[in-house]
């Protein structure tokens, strides 16, 4: 099967899979992923484009925030897909890249330092903040009918809300970015950030003339 055959194919199958999940991870996330990989990937020449794209379409289809305790059948699924379309050969790193992509694992299992799982994650960090990611953010909370803020959890006790998401995660992934091209875009979307909750206090604690 040819390259640009296996990504159609990949597509179509991620496009499956994606049926249950909230709208901030679904076809247009992955296809945000897929676009800054590759071009985080493009600017320091770090793998072989073909097994990013893949990585990045494949890189939620497992989420063990959706699949729960059946994320061994997310994997085993993937696999019986790569083997059917002849991506064996990739399967394996593509797999190791996708367990360890999400936030919470924090890098946990197998080997840490591939360039392709850093990339994809750096990829998939970015879609969490600035503009989109603010979007997601709340848009994940509606769908959990969390709260939007406690007051006073800024200061540490956070965790609850969708601004304590932002405290807790969201302003941290600047710092945690694997590539110097990840960083640089992080940098601008953290910005935004602030400046959003900047406006956000002031409005919620209605300080005029600040
Ligand atoms: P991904 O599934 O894309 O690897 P995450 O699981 O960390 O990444 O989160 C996906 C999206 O959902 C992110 O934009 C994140 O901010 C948002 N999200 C996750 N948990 C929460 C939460 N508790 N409150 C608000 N948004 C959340
Ligand atoms: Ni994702």
């Amino acid at each position: 099967m040819e390259r640009n055959e296996q990504i159609s194919v990949t597509e179509e199958f991620v496009k499956q899979n994606l049926k249950g999940y909230d709208s901030g991870h679904d076809w247009w996330h992955i296809e945000r992923v897929r676009k800054l990989a590759l071009y985080i990937n493009d600017a320091e020449e770090l793998a072989d484009p073909f097994i990013v794209e893949v990585t990045a379409l494949l890189h939620d289809t497992a989420d063990s925030k959706f699949a729960g305790d059946n994320i061994e059948n997310g994997y085993s699924m993937i696999r019986d897909f790569m083997d059917k379309n002849g991506m064996s050969e990739i399967k394996d790193r593509v797999l190791n890249a996708i367990k360890n992509i999400p936030f919470s694992n924090n890098r946990k299992a197998g080997l840490i330092d591939d360039p392709l799982l850093l990339t994809v994650q750096d990829a998939d960090r970015l879609d969490a903040i600035g503009a989109i990611g603010i979007a997601r953010a709340f848009n994940y909370a509606g769908f959990r009918n969390n709260p939007i803020y406690f007051p006073g959890e800024e200061s540490g006790n956070t965790g609850r809300s969708t601004i304590g998401h932002f405290n807790d995660k969201l302003l941290k992934l600047k710092n945690l970015m694997n590539t110097c091209t990840g960083r640089k875009i992080a940098e601008e979307r953290y910005e935004i950030l602030e400046k959003f909750l900047e406006q956000f206090y002031s409005e919620w604690y209605f300080i005029k003339d600040k």
